[in-house]
């Protein structure tokens, strides 16, 4: 068992190799596309194009100063410089690999179980540029040997013909020629179309067996690989427990009375406040490293305080924000501070249980108002850095337009590195929140004005994100809207998600608040792949709040394979969002019905004849490390399990994999159980995420 967990993990790991990185649509300073303001004048792009009118008009600059008299080689040139604009262009230059000064031009060899737009009219579109362009003077040719780092003939004239740099058409499509295959795309003179190859056919339903009866705000996989994974739950315990396999009939194996560790001394336990958040660090197995983050209360937790994210530097005076009730502008904090599974056990992987106290502190941040404080933390997969997933702070409407301030860390996605710390004094000095490096390459390097912990901005209250585990570059974020819309975010690399000038795709204050311009001429906002509108939920409860989900990536439900699983807290609805084509960011999405297994091995039901009340609130998704999906909701962890054990029919089970079908159907609601929800966590998810409280 052991041994097939670790072979599959080597597997994985495998293909994260030979599949490095892919692509959603990308730009090469690897930014999301946009739709520009004005239509580009110069290159043939429109929709979402990685060029803006400036860039345009610099290509256009470029492009007359290479002065080339011949009209068709002129034209080939041009494309290939306006190639930078098309949405794909990070794949198109394949900047996971290097700069390169020309996109991969597609070469002869095209392979021939290519699915994608460009097959048949690219054929050599590196040999007809040769042909084209061999004889024809080009000023700063882009094409010039030591641009691609290429060895070519010594030449470095700033006028050139391809014939002067190169030898032949093959060594010139040596250095600059590729092929388009399933997972990268080549340059063939044209935009990229990825066409839709089928119409994502939604899943009939979605089946869940029910391992364990406590309510968990987090569940997260042992870094090591192994079939174990870790529970925590908001008053701040965390527990480390076996995930069963699929079909043992065997449930969660977690002992509420022997936490792995026990933080709630530390924890502020409110309906709004205490263990948001966990991460174990990477190489955890080896170095013992975990993270928890939390709120406290510097009232009654004398270490706890930190700086008023209402300050000065974001033109917000502390003692002008009033009271809550009883509580003081930043009396509340989020805290992620580390600790250690070392010294329990003759190595970290074999650690059952940890220490309480803080090794270090790594982010406190004093919180201007009650609600809105995300709280998520998780590790890059590709880049082994913290993503610290943090909301507005509030209060409703975000009145001091912390989300769109990019000196305010409010409303933010923060990215740090916690394998270098600085010394005290650069803490201080570089005017940090607490023990952690800024990564070199976060946007602020690029964008002087913006706090450097920030990755993306304009977020209410992010409510669980998830990197795709097949392409880490997908980075899917929930956001939790406030009076009218739920949405899931594509994040990239200094992308505005637009609260509170843009609630999702709608107008939401297009006036002038403190903090910044709130015009929507004033942002460049990338709008949601996937939500709702309130109206079109069913709010029983009179609210609604998203909690993110996965890309599904088990084979124990093959209709679900690919698709992003996501739901909502109130309304107990999930959907599924196919992607269609591949890597485009076009989702379409689906409610899901679901059932419970009968052979579920513990009982789903708490509600007779009421699947939706019988799940409770939808607190979290999580994946283990053999991708299967969980739900931790009010009532307890669920499993996404085979379609077939709720009667639920996907064409491309394996049925033959079973060894007998059960013998009853599916239920949701069959007999009463005492209901599981403590009337803490009730009313939490009652008031977890909405924004009204000031
Ligand atoms: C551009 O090319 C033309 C001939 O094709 C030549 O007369 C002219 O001098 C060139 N301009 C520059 C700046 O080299
Ligand atoms: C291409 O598809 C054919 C059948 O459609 C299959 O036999 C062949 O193995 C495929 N080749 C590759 C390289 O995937
Ligand atoms: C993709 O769509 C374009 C335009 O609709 C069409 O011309 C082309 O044949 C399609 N390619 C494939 C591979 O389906
Ligand atoms: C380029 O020049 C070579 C030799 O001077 C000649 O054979 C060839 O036909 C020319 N090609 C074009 C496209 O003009
Ligand atoms: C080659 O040309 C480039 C661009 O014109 C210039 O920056 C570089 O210094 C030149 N190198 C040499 C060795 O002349
Ligand atoms: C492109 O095709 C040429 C022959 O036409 C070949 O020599 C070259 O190696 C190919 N390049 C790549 C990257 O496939
Ligand atoms: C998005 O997906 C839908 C459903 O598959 C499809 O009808 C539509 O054409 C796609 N849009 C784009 C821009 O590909
Ligand atoms: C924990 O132990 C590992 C080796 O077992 C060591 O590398 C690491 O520095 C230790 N961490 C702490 C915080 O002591
Ligand atoms: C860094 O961590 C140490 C140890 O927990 C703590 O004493 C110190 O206050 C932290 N620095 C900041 C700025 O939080
Ligand atoms: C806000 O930004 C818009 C667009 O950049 C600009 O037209 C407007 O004058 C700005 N308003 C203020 C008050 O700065
Ligand atoms: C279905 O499962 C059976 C038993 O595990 C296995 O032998 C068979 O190869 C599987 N078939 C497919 C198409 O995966
Ligand atoms: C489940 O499937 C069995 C066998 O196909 C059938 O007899 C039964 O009625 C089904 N149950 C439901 C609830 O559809």
């Amino acid at each position: 068992m052991g041994g097939v967990l670790i072979f599959l993990f080597l597997c994985s790991l495998l293909l994260l190799f030979i599949y490095p990185s892919s692509s959603l649509p990308l730009c090469t300073d690897k930014r999301a596309p946009l739709i520009p303001k004005t239509p580009l004048g110069f290159c043939p792009y429109n929709g979402r194009v990685c060029c803006n009118s400036n860039k345009d008009l610099q290509l256009q600059k470029q492009y007359e100063a290479m002065n080339i008299s011949d009209l068709a080689c002129a034209s080939a040139v041009k494309s290939i410089l306006c190639a930078t604009c098309d949405q794909f262009s990070a794949e198109l230059f394949r900047i996971e690999s290097g700069p390169r000064s020309v996109p991969v031009l597609c070469n002869s060899t095209i392979s021939p179980n290519s699915s994608l737009a460009s097959k048949e009219t690219t054929n050599s579109f590196c040999s007809s540029v040769w042909d084209v362009c061999q004889n024809i003077s080009i000023l700063n040719s882009p094409f010039a040997p030591s641009l691609q780092g290429r060895a070519g003939m010594p030449q470095n004239s700033t006028s050139s013909k391809l014939t002067e740099l190169w030898q032949s058409t093959s060594d010139f499509c040596d250095a600059f020629g590729g092929v388009t295959d399933e997972d990268t795309l080549c340059f063939s003179g044209k935009p990229i179309v990825r066409n839709n190859t089928e119409t994502p056919s939604p899943p009939k339903g979605l089946c869940l067996e029910k391992i364990g009866n406590g309510a968990y705000l987090n569940m997260v996989v042992h870094p090591d690989g192994s079939n174990r994974a870790f529970f925590s739950n908001q008053a701040g315990k965390i527990w480390l427990a076996t995930v069963p396999e699929q079909d043992s009939g065997e449930t969660l194996g977690l002992d509420e009375s022997s936490p792995f560790v026990d933080l709630t001394d530390e924890v502020y336990l409110d309906t709004i406040f205490g263990m948001m958040g966990m991460a174990f660090h990477p190489n955890f197995a080896r170095n013992g490293r975990f993270f928890a983050s939390f709120n406290c209360d510097k009232s009654k937790s004398p270490g706890c305080s930190g700086r008023c994210a209402c300050n000065s530097d974001v033109g917000c005076d502390p003692s002008k924000l009033g009271t809550s009730n009883t509580a003081q502008p930043c009396q509340y904090h989020a805290v992620v501070a580390e600790f250690t599974a070392n010294g329990s056990a003759s190595e970290p992987s074999m650690a059952k249980m940890a220490k309480p106290s803080e090794v270090r502190r790594i982010f406190t941040l004093g919180l201007p108002f009650t609600a809105n404080h995300g709280g998520q933390i998780l590790f890059g997969p590709s880049d082994g850095y913290l993503y610290f997933m943090m909301g507005d702070g509030g209060s409703k409407g975000d009145p001091y337009n912390f989300a769109q301030n990019k000196k305010s860390v409010l409303g933010k996605i923060m990215r740090l590195d916690v394998d270098n710390i600085p010394s005290a004094a650069e803490i201080v000095n570089l005017g940090l929140w607490g023990n952690y490096s800024i990564p070199q390459d976060n946007p602020s390097s690029e964008d002087k004005e913006l706090q450097p912990e920030i990755w993306a901005l304009g977020f209410r209250n992010p409510w669980r994100c998830s990197f795709d585990s097949e392409r880490p570059s997908y980075f899917l974020c929930a956001d939790i809207g406030q009076d009218q819309y739920e949405e899931v975010d594509l994040i990239t690399k200094g992308g505005n998600y637009g609260w509170s000038v843009y609630e999702g795709p709608i107008v939401f204050k297009p006036e002038q608040a403190p903090g910044g311009n709130t015009s929507t001429d004033a942002i460049d906002p990338i709008f949601p792949v996937l939500g709702y509108k309130h109206s079109d939920i069913n709010r029983k409860e009179g609210s609604a709040a998203i909690s993110g989900g996965y890309i599904y990536r088990s084979m124990t439900d093959p209709c679900m394979h690919g698709s992003y699983l996501y739901g909502d807290l109130y309304a107990k609805a999930m959907w599924a969002a196919a992607e269609s084509p591949k890597d485009s960011g076009n989702f379409t999405t689906t409610k899901i019905p679901f059932g419970c297994a009968h052979d579920s091995p513990t009982n789903c039901s708490t509600v007779p004849n009421s699947p939706l009340a019988a799940l409770g609130y939808i607190f979290s998704f999580a994946e283990d490390n053999m991708k299967d999906v969980f739900i931790l909701t009010s009532s307890g962890v669920y499993r996404v399990v085979r379609p077939s054990r709720c009667n639920y029919t996907c064409s491309k089970e394996n049925l033959t994999a079973l060894a007998s079908p059960g013998p009853s159907p599916s239920s949701f609601g069959h007999h009463l159980d005492a209901p599981q929800i403590e009337l803490l966590l009730f009313l939490s998810a009652l008031l977890l995420f909405v924004g009204f409280l000031l």
